[in-house]
């Protein structure tokens, strides 16, 4: 069930200058949020930007008792919505409709998880990442960039106690090249019979050749696709793909924000999903 509420902003903590932490105030998306899921934020009290953005929840804010009391998102300042999103300061309201969209599921043990995430595709994973640690799944975080300095919050995941593989385009933190390349080489390695479910955000181009990899190695991978949004509620038809039927059958266009984010990635025609 998705509230629409005006949520105090608690903090703005920077990361750099592209890329910032906004903690919000919303007890009621915390306490119903699933990972993977997303909210759409009113960037601006007025007219500029008219539209919602969507974003992914990136954590669960708790109070020292455990209950929830909001949620933060990841945010990379790409245009005029993130940009205020970057600026906009603690005690500022913001209308807030969530949580929103299909989640992942988590596996369960003796299946892994390895989440794979490319430049900000890194912030529906925390949430991820704390369901299949209190579900006693092993995982690991494959997380790409450009450069060590775009590589953030590794240490939410390591205090998780997820295995970390880093790869810069760069060679300045971990291995050099992108992260299909170390993806490459587990799932050569790993047997057939130690199952594993891939969950992949990030660029299109990285998420397709991951579903590939996947593929080829008859591993199970969800993607999560970040299609513009203009509503969120499956209203205004702006954030459609081209996906195949659960039954693998003929191609539909289909509504991401309300059968996705999360799709799996079979489904997806890839040629048609615009290229982010
Ligand atoms: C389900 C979902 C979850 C998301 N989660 C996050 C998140 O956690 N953190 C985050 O920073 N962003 C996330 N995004 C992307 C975010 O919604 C866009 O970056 C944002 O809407 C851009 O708004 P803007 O006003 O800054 O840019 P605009 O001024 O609207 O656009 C600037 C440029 O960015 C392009 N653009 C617009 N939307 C996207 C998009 N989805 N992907 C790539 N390019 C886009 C436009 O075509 C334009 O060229 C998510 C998107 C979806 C659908
Ligand atoms: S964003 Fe409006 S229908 Fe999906």
């Amino acid at each position: 069930m998705s509230v629409d509420i005006d949520a105090a902003v608690i903090a703005n903590r920077r990361l750099s200058a592209d890329y910032n932490v906004l903690s919000l105030a919303a007890p009621e998306i915390a306490a119903a949020a699933r990972p993977g899921q997303f909210v759409m934020i009113k960037t601006s009290g007025g007219q500029d930007p008219l539209l919602r953005r969507p974003f992914s929840i990136f954590e669960i804010l708790r109070d020292a008792g455990g209950a929830p009391i909001g949620v933060s998102i990841f945010n990379k300042r790409i245009g005029a919505g993130t940009t205020l999103l970057s600026r906009v300061e603690a005690g500022t309201r913001l209308p807030l409709l969530g949580p929103l969209g299909r989640p992942f599921e988590p596996v369960d043990p003796p299946a892994e998880a390895w989440m794979l995430a490319g430049g900000v595709g890194l912030a529906p994973f925390v949430t991820l990442a704390a369901a299949l640690a209190e579900r006693g799944t092993r995982s690991t975080l494959f997380y790409g960039a450009r450069r060590a300095e775009e590589l953030y919050c590794v240490e939410l995941f390591e205090a998780m106690g997820v295995t970390i593989v880093l790869s810069t385009e760069d060679g300045s933190r971990g291995s050099r090249g992108r992260i299909t390349v170390p993806l490459a080489a587990a799932l050569e390695t790993r047997p057939l019979g130690n199952p594993v479910k891939l969950y992949v955000c990030g660029p299109t181009p990285m998420m397709r050749a991951c579903a590939q990899l996947a593929h080829a190695h008859g591993r199970a991978c969800d993607v999560s696709l970040e299609q513009v949004m203009g509503c969120g509620l499956g209203g205004c038809y702006s954030c459609v793909v081209l996906a195949r039927g659960a039954d693998g059958g003929v191609p539909h266009h289909t509504r991401t924000c309300i059968d996705g984010p999360v799709f799996d990635a079979q489904r997806v025609v890839w040629d048609a999903v615009a290229a982010h």
